[in-house]
């Protein structure tokens, strides 16, 4: 990921006194750890699971970065995973969409078993959408045609026209400038307009990395409130990864934290915002 010193950490805004290196990071968050049984992540979802992600190995090549993970998040529900960098958190959306190599364990969202299907296939038959992050966006392409390449896989030009029409609708800001090359939006604008790409494909799932990044607070705030939108009026379930743990957890329902490809720990955001633990080592308190 560009533009991201890793050596600083990146979970603190507190005084320099404070902050932890990644690696002293990552050994107090192993210490932390609890063991969490599936049946407390059904609890947490409250009720039926959209997308279940059962006894998980998962990774690159043959080397295995996710041990035994497991997840549950209920329909029109979301989730934020936080943790040191370098724990699996962006390989658990990989693992979903497709992009990573599955040695065992399953996945299954709306009832279906999704665990071998490629990403194309999860875009179009799974409704399932990954949305990239960090320049994404065709510069030179108008803003009308990078959201039409959201839309490649649908059947039909005029189903993609008609769906990026109704995210114009959505999204004023973007309609304003549709002719216009992306180049010139803000880095809030790209960063709606990298969102609204993945909704031409009219997902039931979202699956959103690092939304906030490098982004100033206004539009991390607005970036949130979009999210918080498709969430509460369209229905959409969010599984996201966040490094600024505290937007992250108070946007969502469930949080759950990851150190060394397993479960940490797990629980309502509200929960895991005022958990002591937390706070020391992700929140900089
Ligand atoms: N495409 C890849 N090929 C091989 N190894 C990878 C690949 N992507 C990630 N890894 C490795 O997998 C491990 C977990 O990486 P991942 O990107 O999931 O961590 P993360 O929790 O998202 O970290 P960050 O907070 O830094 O984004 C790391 O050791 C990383 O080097
Ligand atoms: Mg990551």
């Amino acid at each position: 990921m560009a533009g991201r010193d890793r050596s600083k950490g990146g979970y603190h805004e507190g005084s320099v006194d404070t902050i932890l290196s990644v690696d002293a990071v990552a050994e107090e968050a192993g210490k932390i750890a609890e063991t969490i049984p599936v049946e407390r992540l059904e609890a947490l979802a409250g009720g039926e699971a959209f997308v279940s992600i059962d006894a998980l190995r998962a990774g690159y090549g043959r080397m295995e970065i996710l041990h035994d993970f497991s997840l549950r998040v209920a329909k029109g529900s979301s989730l934020c995973l936080i943790g040191p960098n370098g724990a699996g958190k962006s390989t658990v959306l990989h693992s979903i969409f497709g992009f990573t190599n599955i040695f065992a364990g399953s996945i299954r969202v709306g009832g279906k078993d999704v665990t071998r299907l490629s990403p194309s296939q999860k875009l179009r038959d799974a409704a399932i959408a990954y949305i990239l992050q960090d320049n994404s966006v065709f510069p030179d392409m108008s803003v009308e045609e990078n959201l039409l390449m959201g839309g490649f896989l649908k059947r039909a030009t005029r189903q993609a026209r008609q769906s990026a029409e109704k995210v114009f609708e959505k999204y004023p800001r973007l309609a304003e400038r549709r002719k216009q090359p992306a180049r010139v939006l803000s880095g809030g604008e790209r960063r709606l307009l990298e969102i609204s790409r993945a909704l031409v494909m009219e997902p039931d799932v979202l699956l959103v990395d690092e939304p906030s990044i490098g982004l100033e607070p206004r539009f991390i705030d607005m970036v949130f409130e979009i999210l918080a939108d498709l969430q509460h009026r369209d229905g959409k379930t969010i599984i996201m990864v966040e490094q600024n743990a505290k937007k992250g957890l108070e946007f969502a329902d469930i949080g759950y934290v990851l150190v060394s490809g397993e479960l940490a720990k797990a629980g309502p955001g509200s929960e895991l915002l005022s958990d002591p633990d937390v706070g020391r080592l992700f929140l900089g308190g």
